[in-house]
């Protein structure tokens, strides 16, 4: 049996369980903490920034893999060379690390991108020419999330904190009419699927809903989603799901925002409206099985985020109202901002299922749903 090793144990981990036993791998979670969302499958609570913790963990695991995008490259380039395979490899992964590299890598494969440049104290003058001036965008390079490490920046003064930690990504602030994902999933020997690209809708920096397939999408432009997905996982190796952020600009081009690649929020959709779910989709590609059909069940999708704490007493009224919608707890303890799970519904009509899942969301989150 092959054993999957994934690192974290957050709900992209949790979500993989179930995928894994039907697929009949052995999944091992390195989870960070006994509580955490993916605790049914922890083999180890540890650090992960530890070596020799995940020298143990990779022993007996044929192929490990990522629940998020932290792990030392050094660490990860040393199980390799051990003898684990590593899916995204180290060289991929990079790309997801450090947004400024990120820029370089997508920049140096000629893919389109907002304008953007690494400033420091000594060069912002010409890091803001670079970028139209202001106002722009600046992001920490490492380490932020859900709008954590974004900021719109209108007077120099508002980047002087973040300056004196190190380098920053300035970006153009893109005035997009959208913004899009595109899932798609690639195999280590270059088997490379795609979904329909999704919009994605963001409140202050986090994603809040999910349409699927994007609304009104040009065969044109799903079909640049698709080419700037291949070149990305094709370029760089990328082995597993990958899901590029696009915005939609009003002349009709698409920009990369970032990447992800593991399994995705904006994919969360696809359990219910596709053949092969996100999770199975990144444990075949990692495991090197024949990757899953990305066709739709239903024509149409909408996934939406619960942040409060979603107790299963309230989703009791949800269901009672609605049998046929889905709703994932990850069993987290609710924090101002955290994703506590999130809800699905499918079907022919959009805008019966995007009124209808909305009516939901109200009942799962009334404190949120008033404000
Ligand atoms: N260059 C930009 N122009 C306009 N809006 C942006 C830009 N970059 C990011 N944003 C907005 O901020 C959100 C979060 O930025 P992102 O780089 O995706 O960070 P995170 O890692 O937190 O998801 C995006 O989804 C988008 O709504
Ligand atoms: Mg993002």
């Amino acid at each position: 049996m092959t054993v999957v090793g994934v690192i974290g144990g957050g709900q992209l981990a949790r979500m993989m369980i179930p995928a894994a036993i039907n697929l009949g791998l052995e999944l091992r979670v390195f989870a960070e903490s006994e509580v955490s969302s993916a605790k049914l499958g922890a083999s180890h609570v540890g650090d992960f920034t530890n070596l020799e913790e995940l020298v143990a963990f990779a022993d007996g695991v044929d192929v490990i893999t990522f629940d998020h995008e932290h792990v030392p490259l050094d660490h990860l380039r040393h199980l390799g060379e051990a003898g684990t395979a590593v899916f995204p490899p180290p060289k991929a992964l990079a790309l997801t690390q450090d947004k400024i590299v990120m820029r370089q890598a997508l920049a140096a494969a000629g893919l389109p991108q907002p304008q953007w440049a690494s400033a420091s104290q000594d060069n912002l003058d010409d890091a803001l020419d670079e970028v139209r001036g202001l106002p722009c965008i600046a992001k920490l390079p490492v380490g932020g999330y859900d709008g954590r490490g974004v900021r719109v920046v209108e007077t120099v003064e508002d980047l002087a904190d973040w300056l004196a930690l190190g380098p920053v990504l300035l970006e153009e602030r893109v005035a997009f009419v959208r913004e899009l994902a595109q899932l798609s999933a690639r195999r280590p020997s270059g088997e490379f699927v795609a979904w329909l690209p999704v919009e994605t809708r963001q409140e202050g920096g986090v994603c809040a809903q999910v349409l699927s397939p994007a609304p009104g999408l040009s065969d044109l432009l799903r079909a640049e989603a698709e080419t700037i997905a291949t070149i990305i996982a094709g370029t760089f190796d990328v082995v597993g799901v990958l899901a590029v952020e696009l915005f939609e600009t009003r002349d009709g081009r698409l920009l990369v925002n970032e990447l992800a690649m593991r399994p995705h929020n904006s994919g969360h959709v696809l359990t219910e409206q596709s053949v092969t779910s996100q999770f199975e989709q990144h444990l075949r590609a990692v495991a090197d099985y024949p990757l899953g059909s990305t066709a739709l069940r239903t024509p149409h999708g909408v996934m939406i985020n619960v942040f409060s704490d979603a107790s299963m007493d309230r989703f009791r009224a949800v269901a009672e109202q609605a049998p046929d919608i889905k709703f994932h707890s990850y069993q987290k303890a609710a924090r101002p901002g955290r994703k506590a799970g999130h809800l699905v519904l499918t079907g022919s009509n959009p805008d019966d299922i995007f009124a209808r899942a909305m009516t939901a969301w109200e009942l799962l989150e009334p404190r949120k749903a008033d404000s």
